[in-house]
């Protein structure tokens, strides 16, 4: 055990950020003795210096400036816990590295857009690394899984539910029959959303996880951008219902792999059967599939959002970093990704779920199935609702088709004179 402290700066004191804290002074002699060396948290930034954390402050240094405290010489570590992919997060996290410290962050969205120029600085500067468990997946240890864990195999795909927000709702509205609206307020209530919860709902945050977790997988440079994403706000209760009764449940999940077109990064709600292993994966929890060529698939499942998970994940890389563990950002030095592919998310091929509102007349249907016919799109099965007033949801599992016919069809029907409201479409995941 080595007696030089590693003195620690933890910039944010909210839900993660307090929750560290709490831990680092409460657990102290025990998560030192895993690090093999004497940890003590030197100094502390948040917006609010009069606020209640929770925990006794008065021994620690008070900055009000966050990129004051990443440059300070009697802080060794910087803890990044306030959110945010540009302004202060960034210029801290910089100023950190530049000045050769390591750092911890649970900030995917600071990763998911300048990962790549974070880790080329990291790698570049003597003493510098980035560490960045907590921003995937929560208390899942999923970065270092992939990364250290399958380090020896060709990884085909990484997918799974990695918002716990969303799926909360989704299961609670499931479960309960709630509305959306009450149960997002009572996700961000329990800590599980971000402070701008549109990032949870329309899938971005579960986008910079599914990009930080393809960078790792397929060695590229992080592609953000290159994420298909569509968040839940389309999903209704109808659709809910017409999936449970044909076995599946809608989950947003998130899928990278390789194909022939190259890589492939999807984040959307799909259906995928109930008793499936994302199927079964039921509120705040996180589920993260990873296949390669010698271990074939693995799945770990945890708390994806919350104090105490997301601090266990930040305190997992505080360990890494008193212990002198320093792997290369995303797995490959930063100098050795590659660019990222191009076009590989429009070779989408599967059954797809359709909910279109018809007027309830005559001869509607028959119009629907001829714009199917049209996009070369053959009907497994079809279903009308009830309904009680002039329009019909009316509800389609499609045959194994392309995405660009399921998007042609859509438009065939929405321009259809029968059609009330734009046609929704989900991708059938059946694993
Ligand atoms: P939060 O509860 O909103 O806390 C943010 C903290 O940052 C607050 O203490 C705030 O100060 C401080 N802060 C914000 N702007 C600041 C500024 N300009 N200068 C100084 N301090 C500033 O957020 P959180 O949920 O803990 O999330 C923190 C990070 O962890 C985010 O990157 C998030 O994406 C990530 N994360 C969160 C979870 C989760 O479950 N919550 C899970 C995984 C990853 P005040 O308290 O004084 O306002
Ligand atoms: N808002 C995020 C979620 C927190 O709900 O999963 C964890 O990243």
């Amino acid at each position: 055990m080595t007696d030089t402290p590693l003195r620690i700066g933890i910039a944010g004191l909210g839900t993660v950020g307090a929750a560290t804290l709490g831990y680092l002074t409460g657990e102290n002699a025990r998560i030192a003795a895993r690090a093999g060396r004497a940890l003590r948290v030197d100094a502390v930034v948040a917006r609010d210096r009069t606020k209640d954390r929770g925990v006794d402050m008065a021994s620690l240094r008070w900055f009000d400036d966050p990129i004051a405290m990443a440059s300070d010489e009697g802080v060794d570590l910087y803890v990044e816990l306030m959110g945010g992919a540009d302004g202060v997060a960034k210029a801290s996290v910089e100023a950190a590295l530049a000045a050769g410290k390591p750092v911890v962050t649970a900030n995917k969205a600071l990763l998911a857009h300048h990962g790549a120029a974070l880790a080329e600085l990291a790698e570049r500067t003597p003493g510098a690394s980035l560490h960045y468990e907590a921003a995937v997946a929560g208390g899942i240890p999923a970065v270092k899984a992939l990364r250290e864990g399958l380090a020896g195999n060709g990884v085909t795909r990484v997918s799974g539910i990695l918002n716990g927000t969303c799926n909360y709702i989704l299961t609670e509205m499931a479960g309960t029959g709630a509305a959306f609206g009450d149960v997002l307020a009572e996700a961000q209530r329990l800590g599980y959303a971000e402070a701008d919860p549109t990032a949870d709902v329309g899938g971005f945050d579960a986008a910079h996880k599914l990009a930080i977790m393809a960078a790792i997988a397929f060695g590229r440079r992080i592609d953000f951008d290159g994420v298909r994403i569509e968040g839940i706000e389309s999903v209704a209760a109808e659709d809910i219902v017409a999936a449970r009764d044909m076995g599946y449940v809608i989950r947003l999940l998130g899928v990278a792999e390789r194909g022939a077109a190259g890589v492939s990064q999807r984040l959307r709600p799909c259906l995928t059967p109930a008793e499936s292993p994302l199927g079964k994966i039921a509120g705040v929890t996180n589920a993260v599939m990873l296949e390669g060529d010698a271990v074939g698939a693995t799945i770990l499942t945890g708390p994806g959002a919350g104090g105490g998970p997301t601090a266990s994940a930040v305190l997992a890389d505080i360990v890494d970093v008193a212990r002198g563990n320093t792997p290369p950002t995303f797995g490959v030095a930063a100098a050795a990704l590659t660019p990222a592919d191009d076009g590989a998310n429009d070779a989408d091929r599967g059954a797809f779920y359709l909910r279109v509102m018809l007027e309830d007349r005559p001869g509607t249907l028959a119009e629907v199935a001829a714009a199917l016919g049209r996009s070369g799109i053959s009907i497994h099965r079809m279903r009308q609702h009830d309904h009680a007033d002039g329009a019909a949801p009316v509800t389609i599992v499609t045959h194994a088709c392309d995405l660009a016919e399921i998007e042609a069809a859509k438009e065939r029907i929405a321009a259809l004179d029968v059609c009330t409201a734009s046609p929704v479409s989900m991708r059938i995941v059946e694993s």
